[in-house]
């Protein structure tokens, strides 16, 4: 069964989104058990950094893919195929995870920003120093940051209950999504 999906680019973003925040999950609980920076330990700032580019590489993928996704609006899924609260609950679903993605990334950014650690995007623009730093407010985005994350990994698992459910049915659902 074929259901017109999503366009090529709209694909290409999407999985480049999906493997991004995987790797940021794994990654940031492994970064974040290294030893803190000494003269002679400096292998943190590493991870740190990768993490950060990553991170804020995605406040410009997002709009990037909703810009596609509305520019080259994929067909609607056939009735047949979903049921309208199942429709209802993916957009509800897709919205929360916009959102969450945002939240964190914004948060992530203003957490590190009142560290006394700059940021340079892919080692090769640095980002402008938009506060002192500041403890309280570290700590303040760090938890928002942390809290965010859970919420977008709990949205993502219904979204990926929700894909696996469909790629039993086998309705054309999940392909909408791998076309190339
Ligand atoms: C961290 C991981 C993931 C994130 C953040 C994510 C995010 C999103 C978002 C935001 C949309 C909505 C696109 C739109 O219409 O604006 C979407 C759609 C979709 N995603 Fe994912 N996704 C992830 C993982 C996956 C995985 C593992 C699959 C498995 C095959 C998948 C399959 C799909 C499909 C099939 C759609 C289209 C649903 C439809 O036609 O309504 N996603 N995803
Ligand atoms: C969708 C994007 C992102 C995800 C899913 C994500 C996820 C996470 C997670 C799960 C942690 C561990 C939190 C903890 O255990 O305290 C973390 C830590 C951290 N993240 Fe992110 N992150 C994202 C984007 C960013 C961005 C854009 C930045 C900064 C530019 C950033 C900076 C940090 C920093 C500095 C930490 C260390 C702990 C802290 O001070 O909050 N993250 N991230």
């Amino acid at each position: 069964m074929k259901t017109n999906g999503y366009s090529r680019t709209a694909v290409i973003l999407h999985w480049i989104l999906a493997v991004s925040i995987f790797f940021l999950f794994i990654s940031s609980w492994w970064m974040l058990g290294l030893p803190l920076p000494t003269k002679e330990i400096q292998f943190r700032a590493f991870p740190f950094q990768l993490h950060k580019n990553i991170g804020m590489t995605l406040i410009f993928v997002v709009p990037l893919l909703l810009y596609v996704r509305f520019k080259h609006r994929p067909a609607p899924v056939p009735s047949s195929h979903m049921k309208p609260w199942m429709h209802k609950l993916a957009t509800i679903d897709h919205i929360i995870v916009y959102v969450l993605i945002l939240v964190t990334c914004i948060s992530g950014y203003l957490s590190s920003a009142h560290t006394k650690w700059d940021t340079t995007l892919w080692w090769l623009v640095d980002l402008p120093r938009v506060a002192a730093a500041n403890d309280d407010m570290n700590e303040l985005f760090s938890d928002i940051h942390l809290w965010a994350a859970w919420g977008l990994l709990a949205v993502v698992a219904v979204h990926i209950s929700g894909a696996i459910y469909h790629a039993f049915l086998n309705d054309g659902i999940v392909r909408r999504m791998m076309r190339w």
